[in-house]
């Protein structure tokens, strides 16, 4: 049954699924009255990677300092607040018990509704949100709504735990369609930069450096995965590997087996580390655009086997790495070569933040998909 929620309503989101302790306020579904994100990384910094311990431990000190500081900064008060929406799966169980237990305790206390949220679909929300006035009395008008003539929608996540394709009917109806079978983008982009030296986490320096080697981004062939001819999932590992054997060279021999032909380890000076970026990032871009187009194309097959069936009629990208400058170029020409409107997020909401969390638990109190006291925190995501 879908519930009563006016459109000016403000939700007070919390995520803490990884290592991102974030609260944020949203009046209606789109209207961003504050977003703070306290970011863990120089705690995992020296560990190339995060660890769930340490990570669980800083949400636990961080998340009311965080809350009470999206409060302040949104203008409102705690008792204005009609819902409370909460990424609950998945990810790391210690840090996602800690975002869940805040929620509940928040949501008994204030008696208004609570609403647990998948953190992979809430990135697909990314691009509806924008930054309005603060303060619980600048209403939100009905055109201001995130508009039906959207959808169907086809989604992409692209993160450093998830790279998936969704078949959105609505902004709380999502199908997954296809996803990772080994590592996500934004991992093979972490694990690169590594290889080469560079912190953690090493997207956005990859993109950074790839970006000064345009003229040679071809120094290196690189494989890029395509799956079967009808897949729609992803496969990262292969090119990572490739990445791997360039820069510490192939032996001749090694564990007893013998090697057609050995390469040396290769000089890592900065051309080579610019041009390894570039390479790396050309087949991965493509990797990504190449799924989008078959989609794309299946979804048009479809249409073709069924008059009613209604075609894709826009993109909606989220994720930490649609914060690359390669994709987004990309993904603005693709859009318009095959007819879609493209929804990217602004570069504060392509990575982990709760504000995107608010707005598609807002949708889905809408939809009537609320929870109870007794939601749990689930490490993964079982079917969607
Ligand atoms: O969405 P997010 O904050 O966390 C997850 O839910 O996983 O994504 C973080 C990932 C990291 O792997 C980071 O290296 C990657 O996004 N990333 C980028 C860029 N900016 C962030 N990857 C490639 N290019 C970028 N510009
Ligand atoms: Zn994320």
């Amino acid at each position: 049954m879908p519930t009563t929620l006016a459109s000016d309503s403000l939700t007070l989101g919390i995520e803490t699924s990884c290592d991102e302790t974030a609260a944020a306020v949203l009046r209606g579904g789109r209207d961003v009255l504050s977003s703070v994100v306290a970011s863990q990384h120089e705690l995992h910094e020296e560990y190339r990677g995060v660890v769930p311990e340490i990570a669980s431990r800083a949400h636990a000190e961080r998340i009311l300092p965080v809350v009470k500081a999206a409060i302040k900064e949104a203008e409102v008060s705690l008792n204005e607040i009609s819902l409370v929406a909460v990424g609950h799966r998945p990810g790391l169980i210690g840090p996602l018990l800690v975002g869940v237990s805040a929620a509940k305790a928040l949501a008994w206390s204030l008696d208004v509704p609570i609403v647990g949220v998948d953190h992979v679909q809430a990135h697909l929300h990314a691009g509806w949100l924008r930054e309005r006035a603060t303060g619980s009395q600048s209403g939100a008008s009905h055109e201001d709504s995130i508009p039906t003539d959207a959808f169907p929608a086809l989604g992409l996540v692209v993160s450093g735990g998830h790279t998936a394709l969704y078949r959105c009917e609505s902004p709380s109806s999502i199908r997954r369609l296809g996803g990772t079978i080994d590592d996500a983008i934004g991992e093979a982009y972490d694990k690169v930069a590594a290889m080469l030296g560079l912190a953690y986490p090493g997207g956005p320096l990859v993109d950074r450096l790839a970006n000064e080697a345009a003229a040679t981004e071809t120094r290196f062939d690189f494989p890029v995965s395509r799956l079967g001819n009808h897949s729609l999932d992803f496969s990262f590992s292969g090119l990572k590997t490739a990445v791997l054997y360039a820069v510490r060279g192939v032996p001749a021999r090694a564990g007893g087996r013998a090697y057609e032909s050995g390469t040396p380890p290769l000089v890592l000076d900065d051309q080579t580390k610019r041009d390894l970026c570039a390479s790396f990032q050309r087949r991965a871009i493509e990797a990504v655009t190449l799924k989008i187009e078959r989609a794309i194309d299946q979804w048009f097959m479809l249409r073709k086997a069924d008059e009613a069936a209604t075609p894709a009629r826009s993109l909606l990208i989220g994720g930490g790495v649609s914060a690359n400058s390669r994709l987004r170029t990309q993904l603005v020409s693709l859009a318009s070569r095959r007819g879609l409107a493209l929804r990217l997020p602004a570069m504060a909401y392509c990575v982990d933040n709760a504000a995107m969390i608010a707005g598609l638990g807002y949708e889905l109190a809408r939809a009537g998909r609320l929870d109870d006291l007794t939601l749990a925190a689930e490490p993964t995501t079982s079917a969607c």
